[in-house]
């Protein structure tokens, strides 16, 4: 083999490598079948039930959304808060009016503890906890 055709393998050797590691680390990242979802925040705020658009929480059935928690006020009139953001894929979680969270994106289902019902969702979700002192709804967790 002269030195040109030496030289001409080495390099295709080296690209071939080269090109096998970028496709096993991008297979590799492509197993991980969620994409990182935030972490739940600590939250402590208070909403006012008589304005607007928290006001819809004096009706059951009803939610409305803060500092990435969903509030909602189930079909009994519990209120109940969870983080928003669903761990599948990061869609935000919506609430079916009576005690379930669906997600919009790929189906996954919580109910009002957090907890997955049917996914693909990995974990559940944070639940808050709340307390309500006149028209004042206090989430803190
Ligand atoms: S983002 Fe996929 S089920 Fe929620």
């Amino acid at each position: 083999m002269d030195r040109r055709k030496f030289l001409q393998k080495s390099i295709y050797a080296t690209c071939g490598l080269a090109t096998a590691s970028i496709l096993i680390e991008s297979c590799g990242k492509s197993n991980n079948s969620s994409p990182s979802v935030a972490a739940a925040p600590t939250v402590n705020f208070t909403l006012d039930i008589s304005t607007s658009p928290y006001n819809a929480l004096q009706t059951n059935g009803n939610f409305v959304y803060s500092n990435n928690v969903i509030i909602a006020r189930d079909n009994s009139g519990n209120f109940v808060a969870l983080y928003d953001i669903c761990p599948h894929a990061g869609c935000t979680v919506q609430f079916n009016g009576t005690n379930m969270f669906p997600c919009p994106c790929h189906g996954s289902v919580f109910n009002e503890s957090g907890a997955v019902v049917s996914g693909p969702a990995p974990s559940g979700l944070k639940k808050y906890n709340t307390q309500l002192t006149g028209n004042q709804l206090h989430v803190w967790g």
